[in-house]
């Protein structure tokens, strides 16, 4: 495994892929049958016997645990951390499709589109395009569940899902894609925050070439972290979840956005 994860100790360690890269972990994990593609829980060490799926170690992930685990919380909402093919990655379950048509201010959540920016906070394009542009079919938000690259785009620490207790982590919801309010996704390192509800587009670079490119991820919050984090496409298959295959769905220069670590 390239990763450990002690939030405990407060401790986040990740072993380089050097030459490798993420994009090359990704391409190597795609066989074309969604069955290597599987996304599996992840349980932090020392937490497990703190989180929900702390029983589930590398078990494949299931939708109707997150929809069970969800209706034990005011939000409705639930979450867990996940590996694919070496990555860690977060999931998040979000009521949308009970809640899209209450008020916003009702505090029940839902996606969200929003303007996104670069590195510089000039606004460069709108999360919403990923459902008005055919090419971007494969990451309409679906299931109610996004996947999220677990790599924090300040210094490429592992965000987490209710790992810690504070306010940003609390079981509760506002809309907008403010700081204020819970149910970010937590980095622990330098308290960079994140709403796993809001889809926005962003710029980052490849660590590797130094080139920018353009993605559709979650929105940033607070912290140090200049940008959003990005999105995983994926498919509900037999209530399994699975990362899609880029070849097959000829979407390979998604690969891109998640070479900003090595
Ligand atoms: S690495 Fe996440 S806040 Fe610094």
């Amino acid at each position: 495994m390239q990763y450990s994860f002690n939030t405990a100790a407060g401790i986040i360690t990740m072993a380089s892929f050097g030459s490798i890269g993420f994009a090359s972990l990704l391409m190597g994990t795609t066989d074309g049958d969604g069955g290597s593609n599987a996304i599996s829980y992840w349980v932090p060490k020392g937490q497990e016997n703190d989180v929900w799926y702390g029983s589930k170690h590398l078990e494949p992930m299931k939708k109707s645990d997150f929809v069970g685990e969800s209706s034990k919380s005011s939000t409705k909402m639930s979450g867990a951390q996940g590996v694919w093919g070496g990555m860690p990655v977060s999931v998040v379950y979000v009521p949308h499709e009970e809640n899209k048509n209450s008020a916003a201010s009702s505090g029940k959540p839902r996606f969200q589109f929003m303007d996104g920016v670069d590195q510089t906070g000039a606004i460069i394009g709108y999360g919403g395009e990923i459902e008005e542009e055919s090419k971007w079919s494969v990451l309409k938000i679906h299931d109610n569940i996004v996947i999220i690259m677990s790599r924090c785009t300040h210094l490429c620490c592992i965000p987490g899902w209710q790992l810690v207790a504070n306010d940003f982590t609390a079981d509760n919801w506002i809309p907008g894609g403010l700081d204020s309010g819970g149910n970010k996704l937590f980095c622990i390192c330098h308290s960079s925050r994140f709403d796993p509800t809001v889809i926005e587009k962003n710029t980052n670079i490849n660590k590797d070439t130094g080139a920018s490119f353009e993605y559709f991820g979650i929105k940033r919050t607070g912290g140090p972290a200049p940008v959003g984090i990005p999105l995983v496409p994926f498919v509900v298959n037999n209530d399994i979840m699975e990362a899609i295959d880029f070849e097959a769905e000829g979407v390979v220069e998604i690969l891109d956005w998640y070479t900003y670590c090595n």
